[in-house]
C-alpha cells in the first residue's frame, strides 16, 4: 500500500495507460479521480477498482480544468498526486496535418499538462506532492508521420524539468515516463493508420530488445514508483519504460 489514502488525479484515465494507472494506484490504496473527456470510459475505469471516481474533463480547456480542481479539493481535500496522461496522436505527414489538428494536438498534449499543473500546483505545494507526466520514447526517437505528436512529447521533457526546478523548494517533485510501444489506444490507432496494421504491429514489437510491445500495467507500475515516497530523491527525470526500444533486433533477425 505505497499510496495509502493519497488523493490522485489521473487524466486520460478512461482507457489504456491512464486506466491501468487508476487500477494500480487504487490497489496501492490511493483515492483516485479518473478524469477523461470520455465520461463513459472514465465510468468503466471506476468499476475496475475500489475508490475510483470518474469525472469528465477536457484538459485543453482551462475552465474545465479549473472546475475539476475545485471539485476535487472540495470533495477530497488537497491533491497529493497528479498524473498528466491524456493525449491524442495525429498520424499524418506535416503537409497533410490541418491547422486545426496541429492546434488541438498541442492544446491537449502540452496545453493540458500546463493547465492541470497550473491548477493543481497550489494543492500539491500544500501536500508536498508529486507530478507524473506521460511523455514517450518519441521524445528521443522520432518515427514517420507523427511529427506533431513527437514534438509534444519532447516538450513534456523540458516542461517536466522546468517544473521540477521551479518547485523543488516547495517539496513538489515532477518526473515523466517515456514508454515504448504499449498495447493501448494510441499505439493501436497508429497501427490501424498504417497500410498493413498487422505488419506494423509486428514490426513495432521487433523494435524492442524484449521483442514485444509493452502492457499498460508495466507503465502504471513505474507511475506508482514516481508518485510514491520510494522515489523521494527523484525529480526532473525521464524514466524510460520501453523494453529496450531502438536496440531490438529487426523482425526475423537473430
Ligand atoms: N500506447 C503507446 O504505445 C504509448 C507510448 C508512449 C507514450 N504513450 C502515452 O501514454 C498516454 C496514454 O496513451 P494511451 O495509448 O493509453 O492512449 P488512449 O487513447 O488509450 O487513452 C488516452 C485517453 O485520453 C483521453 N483524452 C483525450 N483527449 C482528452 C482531453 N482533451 N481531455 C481529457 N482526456 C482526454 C481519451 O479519451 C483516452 O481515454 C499518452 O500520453 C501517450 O502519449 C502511449
Amino acid at each position: 500500500m505505497r499510496l495509502k489514502d493519497k488523493i490522485a488525479v489521473i487524466t486520460g484515465a478512461g482507457a489504456g495507460i491512464g486506466r491501468a494507472c487508476a487500477v494500480e494506484f487504487a490497489k496501492e490504496g490511493a483515492i483516485v479521480i479518473a478524469a477523461d473527456i470520455n465520461s463513459q470510459g472514465a465510468f468503466e475505469t471506476s468499476k475496475l477498482g475500489a475508490g475510483i471516481t470518474p469525472v469528465k474533463v477536457d484538459v485543453a480547456d482551462g475552465a474545465s480544468v479549473a472546475m475539476l480542481a475545485e471539485f476535487v479539493v472540495s470533495k477530497y481535500g488537497p491533491v497529493d498526486i497528479l498524473v498528466n496522461n491524456a493525449a491524442i496522436q495525429v498520424s499524418k505527414s506535416v503537409e497533410e496535418t490541418t491547422d486545426e489538428e496541429w492546434a488541438r494536438q498541442l492544446a491537449v498534449n502540452v496545453g493540458g499538462v500546463f493547465l492541470c499543473t497550473k491548477h493543481f500546483l497550489p494543492q500539491l505545494k500544500k501536500t508536498r506532492g508529486a507530478i507524473v507526466n506521460m511523455s514517450s520514447v518519441n521524445a528521443f526517437f522520432v518515427e514517420p508521420y507523427c511529427a506533431g505528436y513527437c514534438a509534444t512529447k519532447a516538450a513534456i521533457l523540458a516542461f517536466t524539468k522546468a517544473v521540477a526546478i521551479d518547485h523543488g523548494r516547495d517539496g513538489v517533485r515532477c518526473n515523466c515516463i517515456c514508454p515504448g510501444y504499449i498495447d493501448a489506444g494510441l499505439a493501436e490507432a497508429y497501427f490501424l493508420s498504417q497500410p498493413n496494421p498487422d505488419a506494423a504491429r509486428q514490426a513495432a514489437g521487433g523494435l524492442h530488445a524484449l521483442g514485444r510491445v509493452g502492457r499498460p500495467e508495466e507503465v502504471a507500475r513505474a507511475a506508482v514508483f514516481l508518485a510514491s515516497s520510494d522515489s523521494s530523491f527523484t525529480t526532473g527525470s525521464a524514466m524510460v519504460v520501453d523494453g529496450g526500444f531502438g536496440s531490438g533486433l529487426p523482425v526475423g533477425g537473430r
